[in-house]
């Protein structure tokens, strides 16, 4: 019987705004980060789930926190992060956003313009280096070349325990699909399992996070 936990879940994309009607953001449709949240519900943990607006219905029994920007969805896992055992971070993170938000809509008056984009705050690295987290950290990988090599860098950079890594170049898995295929990478091993739907893989990630939190509970 494993003993309920707290985990921690990012989701979602982010938007960052330009003006008050318009924003950058990216093709996540937070599907892997909710099917971990339900799974890790359904099997008793506390779940809190931070996530980037996306179509999904909540999981029944998470504790919701909705969030739009980088810096919202930074200041929500700095504020709850201290309370969990387990931080998986499977949003899609903005990585720049505009230097200035507009205060009124922009006008379309001038033949071109230029975006100034300055670089979003790293969440999932702020988490160990920044935030003085111990908990099992869990970040996720999307690469379009040199999966396993981009995703062992991750690895090292950020701190992490575990990198969940997929290639999102390919259209039958990754974003806004229900199907995936990742390579599952640590210091000590490295595990592909095969093609599955998000809900299946969900429970595989799952049960990695709880086994790298179980040695650290007998402490
Ligand atoms: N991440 C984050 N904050 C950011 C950017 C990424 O927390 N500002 C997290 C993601 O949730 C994911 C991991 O970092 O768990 C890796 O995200 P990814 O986009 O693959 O990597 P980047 O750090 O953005 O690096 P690059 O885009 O150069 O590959």
């Amino acid at each position: 019987m494993i003993p309920p936990m707290t985990i921690l879940i990012t989701a979602g994309p982010t938007c960052e705004a330009i003006d008050p009607v318009r924003f950058l953001t990216n093709k996540s449709s937070g599907k892997m980060g909710y099917a971990i949240a339900k799974s890790a519900a359904d099997q008793g943990h506390r779940v809190i789930l931070i996530s980037g607006p996306t179509n999904l219905n909540v999981p029944d029994l998470v504790d919701y926190i909705p969030v739009e920007s980088t810096q919202e969805m930074y200041d929500a896992v700095e504020h709850w992060i201290k309370k969990a055992d387990i931080a998986i971070f499977a949003a899609a993170v903005a990585d720049y956003q505009p230097a200035n938000i507009s205060e009124q809509k922009i006008k379309k008056d001038a033949e071109t313009i230029t975006l100034k984009l300055v670089k979003t705050p790293d969440i999932l690295g702020s988490a160990k280096q920044k935030f003085g987290y111990q908990g099992v950290l869990i970040g996720f990988a999307a690469e379009t070349e040199n999966l396993e090599m981009n995703a062992r860098e991750k690895l090292k950079r950020k701190g992490c325990d575990l990198i969940v890594a997929n290639d999102v170049s390919r259209k039958d898995i990754g974003f806004n699909t229900n199907q995936n295929e990742i390579l599952l990478i640590s210091a000590d091993y490295i595990e592909r399992p095969p093609k599955a739907s998000k809900q299946h893989l969900s429970h595989i990630i799952l049960e990695h996070a709880v086994d790298l939190a179980a040695p650290r509970d007998m402490d």
